[in-house]
């Protein structure tokens, strides 16, 4: 994703312009990507089986919440595949003609990486089905009833598509990929290892238990973590002699910059005081709650949510997301009975509490 708009929220794991030295920090091969291990077993199979038989790889569907690693990713499987990779994006691809010139361009075995692919319009996908199902561009020629349709080969290419909503693909376009990988959250002890090998690409020194505490509070995303490490570098730097980053240094650190123990921000806490306060705690509709907190309902979904399901503050029921008593506890807000009650007939009916589809 390429938003902007909350530039000023530090903890967004959308990407901002902080970013710009983000590829300094990507990794570049498959061993310096860290966790993720279903996905890499997986993955390494699949480049190894089709550079054996010499043919491009099938085509790639990477989904998950922003900055966990999809773009990265699309690199690594280039460079494993001794291919050329070429970037665009959904919103880039504006009419079925710009498609069909980045097609005919691709040579055998390049990938075709496309960002956002959930933003493609209609008339740019259906370009696309022939495309990835038989390697095929079918143009139409003439007008009327002197048209007729010509089919031009296209090289073997491979797409990668990367998307924060799967929800939001067609059923067509998913079907046409062979190979739909799903990324997960981290755990801080993968983001350790992030972190620590981030604060060496980046030069600073940093105790053990502070990558332990930046990693814990990165809400699951290499993306913040990375973030978050870069502004203690400033912290240690003005702040410290040794311009170390020390335990103490990062806890005062990410509480001045309102990053609370369990890597909540203030929207995600402007988020649970609004469902608790103003809508009794759910169940409530994702729209009412962006209506009311004033943040866009996009953002809401994409980055608050996961973690705050992950880590057991919300679920999805049929009539909307409730706030179940972690949240309650976290805030330090008590929970009336009755309410308890109605989570555990929730819990009963089968409510959605983690991210999974
Ligand atoms: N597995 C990983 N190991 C180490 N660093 C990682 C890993 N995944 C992501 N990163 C770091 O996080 C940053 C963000 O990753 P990336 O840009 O690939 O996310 P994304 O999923 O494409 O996000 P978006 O949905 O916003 O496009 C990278 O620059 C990289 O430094
Ligand atoms: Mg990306």
């Amino acid at each position: 994703m390429f938003d902007i708009e909350d530039e000023d929220r530090l903890i967004t794991s959308t990407r901002n312009s902080e970013d710009t030295q983000e590829n300094s920090l990507r990794p570049k091969c498959m061993s310096d990507y860290i966790g993720q291990d279903k996905i890499k077993n997986n993955l390494e199979i699949y480049i190894t089986a089709a550079r054996n038989r010499g043919e491009a790889l099938d085509h790639v569907l990477l989904y998950g919440p922003p900055g966990l690693g999809k773009t990265t990713l699309s690199h690594i499987i280039a460079s494993e595949m001794g291919s050329q990779i070429r970037v665009t994006s959904g919103p880039a691809i504006e009419k079925a003609g710009d498609l069909a010139a980045i097609l005919t361009n691709l040579a055998d075995d390049d990938i075709l990486f496309i960002d956002e692919i959930h933003r493609l319009n209609r008339n740019v996908e259906e370009v696309l089905y022939p495309a990835m199902e038989d390697y095929a561009l079918d143009i139409v020629i003439g007008k009327g009833p002197s048209a007729r349709s010509l089919r031009i080969d296209l090289p073997r290419f491979t797409l990668i598509g990367a998307t924060t909503k799967a929800g939001m693909l067609t059923s067509p376009l998913r079907d046409r990929f062979g190979v739909n990988l799903r990324l997960e959250l981290y755990t801080p002890e993968d983001l350790s290892v992030i972190v620590d090998r981030s604060a060496s690409l980046l030069n600073v020194e940093i105790d053990s238990e502070a990558t332990y505490e930046i990693a814990r509070r990165s809400r699951g995303t290499p993306r913040i973590a990375n973030r978050l490490l870069k502004r203690m570098r400033d912290f240690a730097e003005v702040l410290s002699e040794d311009k170390r980053i020390s335990i103490e240094l990062a806890r005062k650190g990410l509480s001045l910059m309102e990053v609370d123990d369990k890597g909540l921000d203030y929207i995600d806490r402007k988020l649970l005081t609004a469902i608790i306060d103003t809508f009794n705690g759910g169940p409530v509709g994702l729209d009412t709650i962006s209506a009311s907190v004033g943040e866009d309902s996009n953002t809401l979904e994409d980055v608050c949510e996961p973690y705050l399901m992950q880590i057991g503050f919300i679920a999805r029921t049929p009539r909307g997301r409730v706030c179940l008593p972690a949240a309650y506890e976290h805030l330090g807000k008590r929970l009336p009975e009755d309410k308890l009650e109605q989570i555990k007939q929730f819990e009963k009916e089968g409510i959605i509490k983690d991210e999974k589809e």
